[in-house]
């Protein structure tokens, strides 16, 4: 698949900017603070749903007016598409799929597939595992858009429960009423778990496979998950014994949402002894993975989005990673082309002060 126009109205610096992409390659280049990850965080939002950089939409509204908007329009099993997205200041964004309104947010994703090459990504394992869970959610999400209701269901849930749990530190008698929350929370939480499970059971032989090639056939890698239980007898048996625990704290110390991943790397563990060096290569590998993963489930290419990574990866593996996109609609954003020349046939474009023009 691949996106050909890109619209922004009051959109971050973009007061109206309309873009022509190329099907392959397309550099953005500029100074710092001009509007090059606000293309890419355009075309993101409309392909997860939500920014990358903040959970407050209204930010990425131009300062000082009432709304923005995003429209892209993509070609996708040969058929034209169009996306639009408006922002307003008082309400919730509104998502249009082919000039019909999305009744829930959440559907837009599952449309436009991209991959995200970010700095901030590619330190994930650095991170606390929130943070974690939240990437590979996202990926999840793609390969399976029912996932995103799975995960808001378990938040529902979640939040009920420990509304209950602090409602019973004052109030012993309501302690009956927990049996019903915790069914609930069970089975919102099992689909979340054994989604997980099986996502990282899929990618894991071509992480290895992506991996072996950008080590230079030196290290195997593979993702683990690390569930905060098993299975559903267990989880229901934890949220017993934990009870007292948990009213005492009024919030539910165990379930999906305390989940972890760890890569490994010849048997050691990335996320702790892994150099800088080799915790973004692995990431690399996982998002490459990715790729393979999203063009396998749905048979088309999905975007590339490479946001400023010549500031976290160094010369050598800019070059495998530009080695293994050929053939995928890319956008790239950088200061400097130099690391780029190496690529031919893209379409260039200059980046000043929230204007756009083809080179
Ligand atoms: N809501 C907004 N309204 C107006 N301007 C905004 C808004 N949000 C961000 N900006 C401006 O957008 C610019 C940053 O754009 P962006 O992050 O795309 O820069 P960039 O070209 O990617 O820079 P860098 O090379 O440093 O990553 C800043 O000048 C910032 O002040
Ligand atoms: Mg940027």
């Amino acid at each position: 698949m691949y996106i050909s126009k890109i619209g922004l109205e009051n959109f971050r610096n973009y007061e109206k900017q309309e873009l022509n992409i190329a099907e392959g390659l397309n550099i953005f280049i500029g100074n710092n603070a001009q509007g090059k990850t606000n293309v890419i965080e355009s075309i993101y939002v409309s392909s997860i749903g939500k920014s990358f950089r903040t959970n407050i939409d209204r930010e990425m509204i131009k300062m000082n007016m009432p709304n923005g908007k995003v429209q892209i329009e993509y070609f996708k099993n040969d058929k034209n598409n169009k996306i639009d997205i408006l922002f307003e200041q008082e309400k919730t964004k509104q998502v249009k799929l082919n000039g019909i309104k999305l009744d829930k947010l959440s559907q837009v994703v599952g449309n436009v597939q991209t991959v995200l090459f970010s700095p901030d990504e590619l330190q994930v394992l650095k991170q606390l595992p929130g943070v974690r869970r939240k990437f590979f959610d996202i990926s999840i999400s793609q390969t399976k858009p029912m996932y995103v209701y799975y995960i808001l269901e378990y938040n529902k849930v979640l939040k009920q429960r420990n509304a209950l749990l602090k409602q019973i530190k004052y109030d012993r008698s309501l302690i009956d009423t927990i049996d019903i929350w915790d069914e609930k929370l069970v089975n919102a939480g099992m689909l979340l778990i054994n989604n997980r499970t099986k996502y990282v059971e899929k990618i894991n032989e071509k992480i290895t496979k992506r991996h072996l090639y950008i080590s230079d056939n030196k290290e195997e890698l593979i993702l683990k998950y690390i569930p905060s239980c098993k299975d559903k007898t267990i989880f229901e048996r934890k949220l017993k014994d934990n009870l007292d625990i948990d009213i005492q704290n009024g919030y539910t110390g165990y379930g999906p949402h305390k989940d972890d991943y760890s890569f490994y790397i010849n048997g050691i563990l990335l996320n702790k002894f892994g150099s800088q060096g080799q915790q973004r290569s692995g990431i690399l590998s996982y998002k490459l993975a990715e790729i393979d993963n999203l063009y396998e489930e749905y048979g088309e290419k999905p975007i590339l989005l490479l946001d400023d990574v010549t500031s976290e990866l160094d010369k050598n593996r800019i070059e495998k990673l530009l080695e293994n996109i050929a053939g995928y609609q890319t956008i790239i954003t950088c200061t400097d082309i130099e690391n780029f020349k190496v690529l031919s046939g893209y379409k260039l474009f200059n980046v000043e002060s929230g204007k756009v023009m083809e080179v």
